[in-house]
């Protein structure tokens, strides 16, 4: 009988357990330096993400290029999850090498990732339009992520693999007539017009992108990472969006088109649940959301929630639409935690506090009731269930070492713990502020 070959790596997965933008992009990046691992892989989400990298003067917004994208020994993995948009992909890869930083001798991309097409963006503002007339909107990044995964699911997407076969031309062709033929149908029925010079210009950005794809190293990426596994490599997976936007767990339809949690990770890059060891969560020390869809924790005090927005920078990385402020939401937080089986926590933003007391959402309220499980819809709840407890204060900015914390944020992170104590769950660091520096431990040292 065949032995079976043994299992040395580990995979470790990071993922966001708000509603996005929880400082993701930051927190890969901090592990990765610990040097643990010599790959970081995106397995799901597409160029909706934005993950802020800050080192000193240099700062990068990676969509589709993983994290690890300033750490030279770092391989970049995108898995066969990702809906990849050639157009930012290119553009991702040309402004790392102005930074100093070329990312193509180590960057592999999966033959079985999915191809955003150039009309699949308009498509996504077209779905958008038409819900809006009906009084309702998502809110989408305009990535086009919903038109491609529906496109993979129903088998006449593209994969990236299939720009190396000869059928790709015809293949691209089918499917371009047929997103017109919708987009015609969205003219006609709503009015909804996208000039043809734009359609064109579109067209033409993304045929040079694929002419750059083509020289790129798409592989089987799912044998690439089980072959270091086995050599004994440890790999980083890097998590998008935020358990709270995943499309089977989040407020239906007010989600992303892909799942967040963790459990997607063996499906997204291929590789089995027998390697997955730490399941990191990351958390803002407030919550943001941005696009449609209730919110239960948003400040009602607008003055407050625009001094969050301000002194928190909370404007999208990927689109710059302000995002909403809310309190620190310890009930969907559990929920997502649950979900996701996380067993660390890093927690951002807590150099951010412009307010003396604060407020933390403990429970959802229907009516009278107390919720105990987490709602299908966010609309049926009608008021939340808060704690005001003390601030934990904007003296924190940049600190480095547990030492130097202040007496009102160590109060906040043990209040934080003990509500959690439930999942004993670690807390690994805090962020103090965007660079890769601005961070203590709490837990580990
Ligand atoms: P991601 O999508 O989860 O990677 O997060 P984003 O990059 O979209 O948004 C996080 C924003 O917060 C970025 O602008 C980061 O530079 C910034 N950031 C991350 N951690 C901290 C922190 O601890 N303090 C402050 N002030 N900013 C942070
Ligand atoms: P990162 O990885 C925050 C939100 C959009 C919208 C919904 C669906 O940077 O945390 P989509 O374009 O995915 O069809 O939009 O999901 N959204 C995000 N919000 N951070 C993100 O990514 C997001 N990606 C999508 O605002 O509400
Ligand atoms: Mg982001």
């Amino acid at each position: 009988m065949e032995k079976n070959i043994e299992k040395k790596g580990f995979i470790d997965c990071l993922v966001g357990l708000q509603w996005g933008d929880e400082g993701k992009g930051k927190n890969i990046d901090e592990l990765l330096s610990k040097g643990i691992y010599s790959g970081v892989a995106r397995f799901q989400g597409g160029a909706n993400a934005g993950h802020t990298l800050k080192f000193g003067q240099i700062e990068f917004i990676g969509h589709i290029v993983p994290s690890g994208c300033l750490q030279k020994d770092i391989e970049l993995y995108v898995g066969n999850g990702v809906v990849v948009d050639i157009i930012s992909l290119v553009k991702e890869i040309s402004e790392l090498k102005k930074l100093g930083f070329d990312v193509l001798p180590r960057l592999y991309i999966s033959n079985r990732a999915k191809l955003v097409s150039y009309l699949h963006p308009f498509l996504d503002q077209a779905e958008e339009f038409s819900r809006s007339q009906d009084g309702f909107k998502i809110g989408t990044t305009s990535r086009g992520i919903g038109p491609a995964y529906s496109d993979s699911r129903s088998r006449r997407g593209l994969l990236l693999g299939d720009i190396l076969f000869s059928d790709f031309d015809q293949k691209f062709d089918s499917l371009s007539k047929m997103h017109m033929n919708l987009l015609k149908m969205y003219q006609t029925d709503y009015g909804f017009e996208i000039p043809t010079e734009k359609i064109d210009e579109a067209k033409i950005k993304w045929q040079a992108a694929l002419t750059e794809l083509k020289k790129m190293q798409i592989c089987d990426l799912s044998f690439l990472i089980q072959k270091r596994l086995r050599e004994g490599k440890n790999i980083l997976a890097e998590g998008a969006q935020g358990i709270m936007l995943d499309i089977d767990y989040g407020d239906y339809p007010n989600v992303t088109s892909s799942n967040t949690l963790p459990a997607n990770v063996c499906l997204g890059l291929g590789v089995s649940h027998k390697y997955i060891r730490n399941i990191y969560g990351v958390i803002k020390a407030y919550t943001t959301k941005v696009g449609g869809g209730d919110f239960p924790a948003r400040i009602k005090d607008e003055v407050v929630e625009k001094m969050f927005q301000e002194q928190g920078h909370e404007f999208g990385a990927t689109t710059g639409r302000a995002r909403m402020c809310g309190w620190l939401d310890l009930f969907a937080l559990k929920y997502a935690i649950g979900l996701s089986g996380t067993n660390k926590i890093f927690i951002n933003k807590a150099d951010i506090c412009p307010t003396d007391k604060i407020k933390v959402v403990l429970g959802y309220k229907k009516g009278d009731k107390i919720l105990e499980e987490f709602p299908l819809r966010l609309n049926e709840v009608t008021d939340v269930n808060t704690e005001e407890i003390l601030g934990w204060g904007n003296a924190n900015y940049g600190v480095s070492l547990k030492e130097n914390v202040s007496p009102a944020l160590t109060s906040y992170l043990n209040y934080i713990k003990e509500k959690l104590s439930e999942f004993k769950i670690e807390i690994v660091s805090v962020g103090t502020g965007p660079d890769r520096e601005h961070s203590f431990n709490w837990d580990t040292d």
